[in-house]
């Protein structure tokens, strides 16, 4: 999912982007590397020594060190040395770890050499972005008695930061911020005492550093009176401070405490003294209660993060003389007043001078006041998911000549501009999602020739796609459409387009499928009326999600998807494709055990997801699967495959769990060592015609065998029709949920059911019926806990039906129709709550008993005869609600890793899409799902 969403992770990122270019960091972190000595000074040798052993104690992959060679050690790359004294006074290594999987240096066994300790005239040592794989802050860098610089963040350093450092009496500049996303190593402290030793620091950043037993934080920090930059950024603290700190902080400009729960009222802190701030980071602090009147007196102040802490209420009404704000951040806040009151305490004279205004969630209301086209400055407008309710025109946007990103997703929010109007904007990135812009193709968009994204789904446009829509957004790179009803076909070629994300689902687009964009990465055009057959000639050698599902295709599969080697994801269910599938083996494979199929440029070997459900593919279990290790989901079911089941799944695909292969033309035994696929949960083979006896080695299905399989899963945008008996549920979901299914009904087999059975604990269905199976419903059938659903009907079981089931507690669905069991029925609590009693036993003369009318010691056979024949439509609780939950939580997590909005829409739209694309049908008897119907393709 979370790839699937890059491209909200870009336009998270340009968020970011624009964040750090327009608000100029008042830290410098933008020191170049260093620049190498001047041609006149010579190196000291000792000093040269010093640095070869420190070079020797590192991994260079790609030779950030390749300089240091020869003599003059002055020339070497960031080194430089004193043009008076030649002695080594910078020394610049900073490395891309985190952004660059290649560009840092690494420690390699030997780990750092203290020899740096001999460059006593060093001031300037930045060793970040480097990976020090969890190694502790050396000690030695306390003797360094010159530095003024010191940067260590972002380089994998663990353990307790040394206390040494605080002999750095001329140090000025600190930094041993930790990559706490990414970064499984941690620093911390226990005791900040030391940093009394460090008069001069103007600035410490000490985010992800654990500073949680450092309960007098504040009183050691505030001993640094020249501190302008401070940042503390999820450490750990929750003491609240008492209001009574005097405050010695004076100097500062830049206080970040974001990310610390510190729970308590935002009131009356100590940071309200520290008036010449001028940025303050508050976000993700659990702050309470209103955002208070003594921002009023911050009139320093160009960004304020108060994000994500849920405060409550408007800002206050004194911020008349905060002229210089440029970046508000207010997302998850709880404004809920309306949009116009809001912008009324915006003080006029920053009016000008704002350039970001992040108010997602924050359950604003009303309509936006004109007014909003004052911001003249504005670049970032994010009202994302609040309830604004108006029609938006023209006018609302004449003013926003800078506008670069505008979110409005997620409102009632309603667009009414005339088609004539060129907006006074160039806009990168604008979301549009859910905001009724419809029915006409919002006509101003065409000279929005920058955009880079641009998302329109679920926007009520009932209208033909533009041919301009082709054009302007030739350079986009993500476009979002799906969800409306937008008709007309697109260009036979779209190889021109450098888009990397298209995203059309859901609409009723007709003609053929284009020529991909040649830098394709997710494509989706699925349900639409696309028709025709796939173009002969598919090159997009990006391509890793391609959705051409629910659409009327028709054709073959060309051969040329087989160069299509990095797809993940591949979904052409419910079309009318024909003929044989691909064979996209190289030559030399006939014999399949022997090949190099799992090279890396073999189509599949990337992918996880493939679905040819419900079309006209014939030919035997396909061979090309074989190339794709990965698989875990393969869905060949509504097709007219043949011939034999395969005994290579279990080599070939190892990773599988789920197999749907329903209503085919397989025939012969179930192979043995199916029950190989360890990872298997989800068997689905009914309706074809599988002869023999049920193995019982398929008892070491070890997935099924796992209760704790049974907790909801996410995978990729799956779409999976879970058809448990009487019930087709389909989810079409980015997310399906996990149901350990076992379903061989309707085929020929013969034999009993194996005993072991019962050792596959983790089943939650398991539907055996239409087969001529024999002999007595084993006997331990009752250990199967999880089961909701069992299905025995049509076969030929005798005796009695076993006790053990009245213990399956979870049991909604029982069908053991239409055999020849005989004796009481098992009473439990359970089996009388299902619904449609006398339909689960009708059709076994001899059972006895209630529900049936014959009593067990009477011997009437008359009573069956009274029985209403009926086919009961029977409805087993969804999932849905356990699914959801995990993506809940799973979300929530994540969001509040990516901290920004971008996201939350994302997971929106992923709720959204949960609810609209869920949908239930009954199919009614088994023989009606043995020829092919087009359920699936509804
Ligand atoms: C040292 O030499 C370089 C190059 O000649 C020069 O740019 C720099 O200003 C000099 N620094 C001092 C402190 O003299
Ligand atoms: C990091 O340390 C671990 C454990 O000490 C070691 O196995 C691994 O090889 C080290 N990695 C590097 C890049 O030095
Ligand atoms: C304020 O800072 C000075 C050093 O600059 C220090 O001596 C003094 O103790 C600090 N005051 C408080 C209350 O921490
Ligand atoms: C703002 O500062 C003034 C002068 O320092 C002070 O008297 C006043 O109480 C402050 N207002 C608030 C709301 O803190
Ligand atoms: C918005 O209002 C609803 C209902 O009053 C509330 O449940 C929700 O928490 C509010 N949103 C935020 C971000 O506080
Ligand atoms: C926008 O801000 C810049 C400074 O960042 C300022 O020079 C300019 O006047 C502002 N533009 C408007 C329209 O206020």
């Amino acid at each position: 999912m979370a790839v699937e969403h890059g491209h909200l992770a870009r336009a998270a990122a340009a968020i970011l982007c624009l964040l750090i270019f327009h608000v100029a960091p008042s830290d410098s972190h933008s020191q170049a590397r260093g620049s190498g000595g001047s041609g006149t000074t010579t190196c000291i040798s000792r000093e040269r020594d010093a640095l070869m052993s420190f070079k020797s104690g590192f991994f260079d992959p790609v030779g950030l060190l390749s300089s240091w060679q020869g003599q003059e050690c002055c020339e070497w790359k960031g080194v430089r040395c004193s043009n008076r004294t030649g002695h080594v006074v910078n020394l610049n290594l900073r490395g891309n770890y985190i952004y660059d999987v290649h560009d840092f240096l690494s420690l390699s066994k030997g780990g750092m050499s203290s020899s740096l300790a001999a460059l006593q005239h060093l001031r300037y040592l930045d060793l970040s972005g480097n990976y020090f794989n969890g190694t502790s802050i050396p000690v030695f860098l306390g003797s360094l008695q010159n530095l003024r610089y010191l940067n260590l963040s972002f380089s994998s350093f663990s353990g307790r930061i040394p206390s040494q450092l605080g002999n750095l009496s001329k140090l000025q500049y600190l930094d041993v911020n930790q990559n706490y996303y990414y970064d499984s190593y941690n620093l911390s402290v226990v005791d900040l005492a030391w940093l009394e030793g460090l008069p001069l620091l103007n600035n410490l950043d000490m985010s992800g550093v654990d500073l949680s037993p450092v309960l007098d934080w504040i009183y050691m920090v505030n001993m640094l009176s020249s501190l302008r930059v401070l940042r503390l950024a999820h450490c750990g603290l929750t003491k609240t401070v008492p209001a009574t700190l005097k405050s010695n902080l004076t100097h500062l400009e830049l206080l970040d405490l974001s990310s610390n729960l510190f729970n308590t009222s935002l009131e009356h802190n100590w940071f309200w003294d520290l008036t010449g701030l001028k940025e303050l980071h508050l976000s993700y602090c659990k702050w309470h209660g209103p955002i208070p009147e003594e921002l009023g007196n911050m009139t320093s102040l160009e960004v304020i993060d108060l994000s994500e802490n849920g405060l409550v209420g408007l800002i206050p009404s004194n911020l008349e003389n905060l002229c210089n704000l440029q970046v508000l951040l207010f997302e998850q806040s709880n404004i809920s007043a309306s949009i116009g009151e809001f912008m009324d305490r915006l003080p006029r004279c920053s009016w000008s001078t704002i350039q970001v205004l992040l108010m997602s969630q924050t359950n604003v209301t009303g309509k936006l006041p004109l007014g909003v086209g004052a911001l003249g400055n504005l670049t970032v407008l994010d009202l994302s998911e609040n309830k604004l309710d108006d029609v938006l025109v023209k006018e609302h946007f004449s003013g926003l000549l800078r506008l670069e990103h505008l979110d409005l997703s997620y409102n009632s929010l309603k667009m009414s501009i005339d088609p004539n109007w060129v907006p006074p904007f160039r806009l990168k990135m604008v979301n549009l999602h859910s905001c009724p812009v419809g029915p006409h193709f919002p006509e101003w968009l065409r000279w929005q020739t920058n955009i880079d994204t641009l998302i329109l789904a679920n926007t009520s446009l009932v209208d033909v796609l533009p041919d301009w829509f082709w054009v302007t957004f030739s350079q986009a790179s993500l476009l979002d459409a799906s969800d409306n009803m937008l008709r007309g076909s697109l260009p036979k070629n779209l190889q021109h387009m450098s888009v990397d994300s298209i995203y059309l689902g859901s609409n009723m687009l007709t003609g053929q499928v284009p020529q991909f964009p040649i830098n394709i990465s997710w494509l989706d055009l699925s349900s639409n009326s696309f028709s025709g057959s796939l173009p002969s000639k598919l090159k997009a050698p990006l391509l890793a999600m391609l959705l051409l599902d629910n659409n009327q295709i028709t054709g073959t599969i060309p051969s040329s998807m087989c160069q299509l080697t990095g797809l993940m994801r591949l979904d052409l269910s419910a079309n009318n494709l024909t003929g044989h599938v691909l064979q996209c083996l190289k030559q030399s494979d006939n014999n399949f055990l022997v090949s190099d199929t799992n090279s890396a440029d073999q189509f599949g070997s990337s992918m996880h997801t493939l679905s040819l459900r419900n079309n006209d593919l014939s030919g035997e279990f396909p061979k090309f699967i074989q190339s794709a290790p990965g698989l875990n989901f393969l869905d060949l079911s509504y097709n007219r495959f043949s011939g034999a089941l395969p005994n290579w799944l279990p080599e070939k695909l190892p990773q599988l769990q789920i197999l749907r292969a329903r209503s085919n033309m397989f025939s012969g035994p179930i192979p043995k060592n199916f029950s190989c696929l360890g990872e298997l949960y989800y068997l689905d083979m009914a309706s074809n015609n599988i002869s023999g006896s049920i193995p019982w080695s398929l008892s070491n299905l070890k997935a099924m065998r796992d209760t704790s399989k049974y907790v909801a899963h996410l995978a990729y945008e799956d779409s999976m029709a879970v058809i448990t008996k009487g019930q087709t549920r389909d989810y079409t979901f980015k997310v399906y949920s996990l149901v350990v299914n076992f379903d061989l009904s309707c085929n020929s087999l013969t034999g009993q059911i194996p005993e072991e059975i019962s050792l596959l604990i983790g089943l939650t269905g398991l539907d055996l019926s239409s087969n001529q199976l024999t002999s007595k419903i084993p006997n331990k059938i009752g250990d199967l806990k999880q089961l909701q659903s069992l299905d025995l009907s049509n076969n030929k079981f005798s005796g009695e039906i076993p006790s053990s089931l009245s213990a399956l507690t979870y049991l909604s669905y029982l069908n053991l129709s239409y055999n020849n069991l005989s004796g009481p029925i098992p009473s439990g609590p359970q089996l009388q709550t299902l619904d449609n009693q006398i339909d689960i036993y009708i059709g076994n003369p001899d059972l006895c008993g209630y529900p049936l009318p014959k009593n067990c010691s009477a011997s009437t056979n008359d009573a069956e005869q009274s029985v209403d024949h009926e086919n009961g439509n029977h409805v087993v609780p969804l999932h849905l609600g356990m699914g959801m939950g995990f993506v809940v939580g799973l979300w929530t997590v994540f969001c509040t890793m990516i901290l920004r909005t971008v996201w939350a829409a994302a997971y929106f739209q992923i709720i959204d899409n949960l609810f609209d694309k869920v949908y239930l049908w009954v199919p009614t008897a088994c023989a009606r799902l043995m020829n092919k119907t087009d359920d699936d393709a509804t």
